[in-house]
Order: structure tokens, then sequence, then C-alpha cells
């Protein structure tokens, strides 16, 4: 089933590859930042056209990822547990997104004690969160979120640095399944995934290579990086709507569609 989502995203006004803290960025390459506006822009565009709501927070100059919502941080049930970068260039990303939300009217806001990466790192589902450590996101900061959230927080750890975001390796399908893609994960995380999401979609190297699992489900349509063929496939043959996205030149920066998107659950 489809609901209607809320969603915040930053637009990238300032957007640029101007240092490099994952594998996907290369500063000598040159990112245009023309064309990444219009892929945002489409992007947002295909969220309202599925109904759903997107707040656009203001962009910060000097703050070339601030685009990557995702990391802003974790909302549940209205509340929300701030973001704490691991990386210098991203630190001021914290409190400018914390500000955002206090702005919006939250009262319920955690600010972290443990380097966290948002919903880069967390990934909710109905009955569990899981949470992604390794390169980013402390697994102290899994504790602190079980226990502002009171939700159950499931460690996954992360082994491959072009896998550096728990959401470039996988995805959420709506109510309690997940896509994703085992050899970004340790030996014991992928026997944990195996046993938890027995009819997972698995992802092949190929569809994990274009940021594939850096998707947004609604429960009904999947919205994706148009490259991941055989995801694409995958998805339709259970029955998803599959709609296709170009962030090409975000990519540039290691992000696709869900990396662009923070979901407000209210
Ligand atoms: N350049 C950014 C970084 O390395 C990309 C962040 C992508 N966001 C995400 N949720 N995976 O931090």
């Amino acid at each position: 089933m489809a609901h209607v989502r809320h969603y915040a995203m930053c637009r990238p006004d300032h957007f640029a590859v101007t240092y490099a803290i994952n594998p996907w960025m290369d500063p000598s390459a040159g990112a245009d930042r023309d064309k990444a506006l219009r892929q945002w822009e489409r992007l947002k565009a295909v969220y309202e056209e599925l109904g759903h709501r997107v707040d656009v927070v203001e962009p910060v100059a000097g703050l070339p990822d601030m685009v990557f919502a995702a990391n802003g941080g974790l909302v549940v049930d209205g509340k929300v547990y701030g973001a704490r970068f691991a990386n210098a260039e991203r630190v001021p990303e914290g409190p400018a997104y914390l500000e955002w939300f206090r702005s919006r009217g939250f009262t319920e806001i955690k600010e972290p004690e443990h380097v966290n990466e948002g919903e880069g790192d967390f990934l909710v589902l109905d009955h569990v969160i899981l949470a992604g450590t390794g390169f980013r996101t402390r697994p102290e900061a899994h504790h602190e979120a079980q226990e502002f959230l009171g939700r159950p927080v499931v460690t996954l750890r992360l082994v491959d640095p072009r896998y550096y975001h728990l959401d470039t390796a996988m995805f959420a399908l709506g109510g309690d399944n997940i896509a994703y893609y085992p050899e970004a994960f340790s030996p014991g995380s992928r026997a944990v995934l195996e046993r938890m999401f027995p009819d997972a979609v698995i992802a092949s190297a190929e569809d994990a290579a274009v940021l594939g699992l850096n998707a947004v489900c609604d429960g009904r349509h999947v919205v994706l990086n148009a490259e991941a063929g055989g995801l694409t496939l995958e998805l339709k043959r259970r029955g998803y709507d599959v709609i296709p996205v170009d962030l090409s030149e975000l990519r540039k920066a290691g992000g696709g569609p869900k990396c662009c998107t923070l979901e407000i659950r209210s």
C-alpha cells in the first residue's frame, strides 16, 4: 500500500565536489551544479506528482554536501534525533539541520552525543530500525537512538568503502522487507540479514555500483536510479511501480535519490 509521505529536501544551490570523503568523490573531475539542480528539481517533482509532501530546507553556502538531506537527522514518531557528522567538512550541517527542525516547531529533539549521519545510516522499518556502522555512524549512536526513540535498533557492519552509508547498500520496501547488496556487509551482518529478511530483494554488484540501492519506496512506488536495470526488473516482477530518475551529477559526490531525501515520520 502506498502512503502519503512527508519528506525534507535541500536544494543543491551550493553543490560542488571540493573535497573527497568517500571513493565516489573526485574534486578534479568537476560537477555541473546547474545539471545537479535540474536533476534535483525533477526528483522533487516526482515526489509531488505521487502526492507526497516535500518541505525544502534552506541551503547554507560553503556546505556543498548539504543537499544530502538524509544525513540531516532521523525523525520517528515526531521525535528528532539530530546528526553529528564524522568528517570536519560536514560538521556544521548538524546544527543547521537541528535549527531547521526547531524553526518548524519540533520540540522533542535529541542533540546527539555520538557521531551519526542521520537516516543515511538508519533505516526505519515497521518493527525495527536497521543501523549501519563501519565508516561514519558509531555503534554508540545506535544505542543512543534506541533509548531516545524507544524502537529496537539492530547494528549492521558495512565493510566496502564505496558503500559507506547504510542507504548506499540497502533500502526499505515498505512494511518489513528490504532490498540490499550482501557484499557490502560483514559476514555476521549478512547472516543476520538472511535470518531477518528471507524474502529480501538481493541486488547485484552492477546495480549497487550505480547506487541502485539508494532508492526511495512509499510502499508501492520505488524511485530509483535509472541505470539499475536488474533491480528495476526484479521490483517490477514483485509488483512495484518503478520510477526511474537520473541523478548522475549528484552521484559524483556519492549520493542518489535517497541521500537527497529525509523522511519526516510524525
Ligand atoms: N558526499 C557525501 C558524503 O560523503 C554524500 C552523502 C550521501 N548521503 C547518503 N545518505 N548516503 O558524506
